[in-house]
């Protein structure tokens, strides 16, 4: 399969999502999203598919928390070390390169397993949860965001860039039936598709102030078109979801 995440499709990303980001609303989107979580000094998070590190970043620089990066990407988990060092924050942080379902984690249980937008990339989503469950504390918490399928039949156009890309997607309720399924208690299934347009139209307001090649320009910005109009027309959309690993389980 052909690789992803390469150096020249991060500088892309980040050109649009901000340093430091490979999701949609870039350090914002983590602080609003991490405000639902309970973090502090002597918290351990896992971050899934953690990218080049910022959300890592912002989590060790706001709560002082030690936090452990997973990515499958090499290109990734180089830029994240790299900054991590030179924001004095390699001591809390270790960034792991690996496939998450088949590498070990450095600790035996955290207290957070968070992951923004990386779960579409993985199929065996029975798999996928069986570890984050096994990877959480008894009653710690799990916080993700993600792609999923809304309401509305797919179009050709979304059935194609579905299958172009090898998303994996899930509807809101397919994943609380799958977490629960895992043995986590769902708290939070929340439909975020009108944050995903609102954040869409600010990144293409955005781009046109990007230091990119006016190739990636206009590449990128056809693509965003067709993200806020498959959100639009409810095919698309993005969910924020939290589940609790019961004691016991
Ligand atoms: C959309 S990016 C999001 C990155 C980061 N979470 C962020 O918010 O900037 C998805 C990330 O998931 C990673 N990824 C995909 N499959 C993975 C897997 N099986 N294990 C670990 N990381 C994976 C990709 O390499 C990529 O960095």
């Amino acid at each position: 399969m052909e690789e992803r995440y390469t150096a020249a499709e991060i500088r892309r990303y980040e050109a649009i999502y901000g340093r430091d980001f490979i999701s949609p609303g870039g350090e914002a989107s983590a602080r609003t999203f991490l405000a639902h979580a309970t973090l502090d000094a002597g918290s351990n998070v896992l971050d899934v598919g953690c990218g080049v590190g910022g959300s890592a970043f912002y989590m060790a620089r706001t709560f002082g928390c030690r936090v452990d990066g997973i990515d499958l990407a090499p290109e990734a988990i180089r830029i994240a070390q790299a900054r991590a060092a030179e924001l004095g924050l390699d001591g809390l942080l270790t960034f792991i390169q690996g496939d998450f379902l088949e590498v070990a984690t450095p600790r035996p249980a955290y207290d957070l397993v968070y992951s923004r937008d990386t779960f579409l990339h993985i199929p065996d989503k029975a798999r996928l949860f069986a570890k984050v469950r096994d990877c959480l504390a008894p009653n710690g918490m799990l916080l993700f965001t993600d792609y999923v399928r809304g309401a509305a039949p797919p179009s050709e156009e979304f059935a194609t860039y579905v299958a172009a890309h090898g998303y994996a997607l899930e509807t809101l309720s397919g994943y609380r039936d799958i977490l629960a399924e895992a043995g986590l208690e769902v708290t939070r299934a929340d439909d975020l598709t009108a944050a995903f347009i609102a954040v869409h139209r600010e990144e293409l307001d955005r781009l046109t102030h990007a230091e990119l090649p006016i190739a990636d320009v206009d590449y990128l910005t056809a693509r965003w078109r067709r993200k806020i109009s498959r959100a639009e027309r409810g095919e698309q959309s993005w969910g924020l979801f939290m589940a609790r690993k019961q004691a016991g389980t």
